[in-house]
């Protein structure tokens, strides 16, 4: 038995998405891909759905002109949290919409032949794609950094690889399959240094680890709001002023024009420029609800919580005969593993049995798992209601699964 403790944060009261539809709990180690919601973001939602609903920015009646205010608020409580600009901040539908939207308009504008954008080994899909489509339209070249021994962006290598033909580094803050943590500041530095961008896919850290837009001096920065116990359907990409009022629309609609005639049409500052249709007004109020969670429990608290976790797990699995462990010993909330001899998909399967819910697959991380050599992996990753039940859980469900296979 590992001899590492962790002390819980004792919020599992406030997810009611923790029990099994026969009442026992559920040992949700999937938070990586969405997370449970608490009660106030579920209340929130609830009350800006009913209560309170109403369109926001065109109603003259008062009712209305609270939920603009409510909305508004909401950009304001992000931008705050991620250290950034209330202007800066442009409501997308998620990571993948705000990548795709940095892409389709930035990156249409600026990007050319012979120009060379710089992404890595373990990007999502969503970081990588996007960067693809627009280079075979455009013709521009894209490198990829190889990764440290244990997992990391390797930006010694990085450095080596930029050119002054490099306009972007499009990283990961932190991996969605390894949990790597990227030093931020010092991407941005070597971007800057050769007259790159940086842009930073921050769907897996936003829940994990404190983010200061001012601090990194990144350029741009994404996430999701499901990973960080809001609601679906939402996110931010957060963009540096000076960049953003160089930006095109992207999308063609109401709210993002200042005066529309035949004859020419002319837009509103950003961020509404790139807000075409009626926003997510629920949605968004639920992220800032989701922003006010956490921020009271703390996020170096958090994610000192999911690193012990992280240790204990690892810890135990090395213990456990035929398993392979991926990734850093310091990442965050993340731990991806193979059992020798069993397909991710089976264990998973199994780990269901015991109300052990893992994610088993390439994890949106084709090329990373091409590196590792596998096929897939099993993940198991943490969340604020993560503790040591669902450890032992999850290593119970383990040794079942070992003793089927023989
Ligand atoms: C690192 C990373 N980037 C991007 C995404 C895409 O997020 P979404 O599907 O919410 O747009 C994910 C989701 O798994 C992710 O983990």
């Amino acid at each position: 038995m590992s001899t590492i403790t962790t002390a819980a944060l004792d919020v599992r009261a406030d997810f009611p998405g923790l029990v099994t539809s026969e009442g026992k709990p559920w040992h949700y180690l999937d938070t990586a891909a969405t997370a449970q919601k608490p009660l106030p973001v579920i209340d929130a939602i609830v009350r800006a759905m009913g209560q309170d609903y109403a369109t926001v920015h065109r109603g003259v009646y008062s009712r209305s002109a609270e939920m603009t205010l409510a909305y508004e608020a909401a950009r304001r409580r992000v931008a705050q949290f991620m250290g950034g600009q209330e202007d800066e901040v442009v409501f997308v539908r998620g990571a993948t919409e705000g990548l795709n939207l940095a892409a389709q308009t930035w990156g249409v504008q600026t990007l050319k032949p012979g120009d060379r954008v710089l992404l890595s080994l373990l990007e999502h899909h969503s970081n990588i794609v996007p960067w693809q489509l627009l280079r075979d339209r455009i013709g521009f070249e894209i490198d990829v950094c190889p990764l440290t021994a244990d997992g990391h962006i390797d930006l010694d290598a990085a450095e080596r690889m930029l050119t002054a033909q490099h306009r972007l580094v499009a990283f990961a803050h932190v991996s969605n399959v390894l949990g790597s943590i990227l030093d931020v500041r010092r991407a941005a530095d070597m971007a800057h240094r050769v007259g790159a961008r940086l842009l930073i896919d921050g769907c897996q850290a936003v829940p994990r680890v404190k983010v200061d837009v001012a601090a990194f001096d990144c350029d741009f920065y994404a996430f999701s709001a499901h990973k960080l116990y809001g609601p679906t359907g939402i996110g931010a990409l957060w963009v540096r002023r000076s960049i953003l009022e160089t930006m095109e629309p992207w999308q063609g609609g109401g709210s993002m024009i200042d005066r529309v005639t035949f004859e020419k049409t002319t837009y509103a500052p950003p961020p509404q420029r790139f807000e075409a249709g009626t926003p997510a007004i629920v949605e968004a109020i639920g992220l800032a609800a989701a922003v006010d969670y956490v921020e009271a429990i703390g996020m170096d608290r958090i994610h000192a919580h999911e690193v012990a976790l992280v240790a204990k797990l690892r810890d135990e699995l090395r213990r456990t005969n035929s398993v392979t462990l991926f990734g850093p010993e310091d990442s965050a909330g993340i731990v991806s593993f193979a059992l020798e001899g069993v397909h991710p998909h089976d264990l998973g399967t199994i780990l269901d049995e015991e109300g052990v819910a893992i994610r088993a697959g390439h994890h949106c991380a084709q090329p990373l798992m091409e590196h590792l050599n596998v096929p897939a992996t099993a993940r198991a990753s943490f969340g604020i209601y993560s503790d040591e039940s669902d450890i032992a859980a999850l290593l119970r469900g383990i040794e079942r699964t070992k003793r089927i296979f023989g």
